[in-house]
């Protein structure tokens, strides 16, 4: 069994990252729309990843006698204006989460809870891919989304992102 806290934090932690997982497939949906099918496909992948985070985090759960309660995941709350828009929020979103890994990792560590604080490890690590992986694509949206011909090729560089399963298994 795991502390009280941390059982909350993580159970609250799967409705996060399910809902990571709906807005950016709502960004995928966007771009899909937009004919970027490369960036529809990027943030599609990207869904599927944040779907992974919460099932790890459940099956982690489990593991330790813990029954989640699944609650109702909120629509995505991100105004759409511009291609760019997306990316930002992105990145922002990757942020936010982040911090919440960290509010996660601290309170296991009040408590002494050795082994949750192993298990988020990944997620630390996990975190900094992320926004990296975010900032990136920012950075070159500024740098080549403003000409055609370039979006097209970032585009289909991002058509190529493909889906691979965590590294970390329970
Ligand atoms: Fe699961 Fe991108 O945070």
């Amino acid at each position: 069994m795991l502390d009280e806290n941390i059982a909350g934090l993580l159970n609250q932690q799967i409705n996060k990252e399910l809902y990571s997982a709906y807005l950016y497939l709502d960004f995928s949906n966007y771009y899909y729309d937009e004919g970027l099918d490369g960036f529809g496909n990027w943030y599609k992948i990207q869904a599927e990843e944040e779907r992974d985070h919460a099932m790890l985090i459940l099956k982690y759960m489990q593991n330790n006698g813990e029954k989640a309660v699944l609650e109702a995941i909120d629509k995505p709350n991100v105004e759409i204006t511009s291609h760019k828009s997306v990316l930002l929020a992105g990145l922002k979103h990757e942020q936010f989460v982040t911090g919440l890994i960290h509010t996660i990792y601290e309170a296991a560590h009040s408590v002494k809870d050795f082994r949750t604080m192993q298990f988020l490890d990944w997620f630390v690590k996990e975190q900094g891919e992320e926004e990296n992986n975010a900032e990136t694509l920012l950075k070159k949206y500024e740098l080549f989304g403003d000409d055609p011909k370039s979006l097209y090729m970032l585009d289909n560089e991002l058509g190529t992102r493909v889906y691979s399963a965590p590294s970390l298994v329970l």
